[in-house]
């Protein structure tokens, strides 16, 4: 098991243990202490955003982050439908009712045309908007963030940026995660950079986070005696935890730039070969290639390639199957075009994790080319 080649395994950078070691010695082993405040403001600083708030999981950010927008109980949220099912759980968790969007070619990412038609066609004929809306900028690349903007603010729905994948990536210079009311990002295992599980909730707004921290550590109200008006959540991250991503916030850009890096000598390898297409990057956008992902020729089935893959003991996965298509939504609404389908069916993601070698990144494109020809 030692050289199997993972997907995207962890990668430290040199002073996470440092850190937790400092954590030690205060003994802040707890949800709260300098690690977490000072992770918090790390982010603050690189992302830009006003406000931050660590948590136990990207998918506890998107809870808190329905629950201080007000969002509940059969109230509609727009997401898109290409996607981890992390981004939409919190949906069912408030007992509201989801609505799937589809991707666009340019981006794989929300297409805004269909959300456009949507809400365009809701304002025509009377009929209500959602509260919100989340969109997923997938696999580290940016959606058409700008424009999904402004038709949020245009027909008064929340924007909720599920940023969890794309740490790092900017449209026109700014940072995914900051164009809505909310922004999430994950540092999970798998993740550019990782807490080992993690999560931060991100806002212009102070009193959005500010209720949010309530909420995270079971909205206790400041009384001796534990009062509570309002229930809340066990989602503050760990001081332990944030020791790891202060450290991983230091190496954050280096993580970005060898991804990329391995993408593009992916792409220079593969994208020749006639069928092949891989996840594109918007113009006026600056992925960070989480994952390096592309389509395969037709003729191909991604699972036969991923099978002989892990014969060599190498880690891919297929693209993400659309919330359309789980029985967990079936019935659910949407506003499909079919991409999402497509690129399900014929994606597929390949090993990047930043601490790959060009070599392994060469031994994977020579057996990938063998099983394509
Ligand atoms: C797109 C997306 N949304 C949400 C999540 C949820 O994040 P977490 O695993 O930290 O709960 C993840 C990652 O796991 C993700 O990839």
């Amino acid at each position: 098991m030692n050289n199997r080649i993972f997907l995207s395994p962890p990668h430290m950078g040199g002073n996470e243990l440092a850190y937790i070691q400092e954590a030690f010695e205060s003994n802040y082993i707890a949800p709260l202490g300098h690690n977490v405040d000072v992770f918090e403001s790390q982010i603050k600083e690189y992302t830009g955003a006003k406000y931050a708030l660590a948590l136990t999981s990207g998918t506890a950010a998107i809870h808190l982050a329905l629950r201080v927008l007000g969002i509940k109980d059969g109230d509609e949220v727009m997401a898109s439908t290409f996607t981890f099912i992390g981004s939409v759980a919190p949906i069912l968790y408030e007992r509201c009712t989801p609505f799937f969007i589809d991707s666009d070619a340019a981006s794989w990412n929300l297409d805004p045309n269909l959300l456009e038609e949507e809400l365009a066609h809701r304002a025509a004929t009377g009929k209500k908007q959602p509260k919100a809306l989340i969109v997923t900028h997938l696999y580290g690349q940016c959606a058409d963030i700008k424009r999904l903007a402004a038709l949020c603010e245009h027909y008064g729905v929340y924007l909720i940026e599920d940023a969890a994948e794309s740490l790092g990536a900017t449209y026109e210079g700014k940072q995914s995660g900051t164009f809505g009311k909310m922004g999430v990002y994950s540092f999970n295992g798998n993740k550019i950079i990782t807490t080992s599980g993690g999560g931060m909730l991100v806002s212009d707004d102070e009193k959005l986070i500010a209720h949010a921290r309530h909420l995270s550590t079971q909205a206790r109200e400041a009384a001796p005696h534990y009062e509570h008006i309002e229930f809340g959540y066990n989602y503050r991250m760990s001081n332990i935890v944030a020791g790891i991503g202060r450290g991983q916030m230091e190496v954050l850009d280096q993580r970005i730039q060898r991804r990329r890096e391995i993408y593009e000598r992916y792409h220079r390898a593969l994208a020749s070969i006639e069928g092949i297409a891989f996840m594109p990057e918007l113009p006026n956008s600056v992925g960070n290639r989480w994952l390096t992902t592309l389509m395969l020729p037709e003729s191909i089935a991604p699972e036969q390639v991923r099978l002989a893959l892990e014969r060599d003991n190498i880690e891919s996965r297929p693209l993400w199957k659309p919330m359309h298509a789980q029985p967990l939504f079936q019935g659910a609404q949407n506003r499909l075009n079919g991409i999402s389908d497509t690129l399900f069916q014929h994606g597929i993601c390949l090993p990047s994790g930043s601490s790959l070698s060009d070599e392994t990144v060469d031994r994977i494109v020579s057996r990938l080319k063998e099983l394509i020809h």
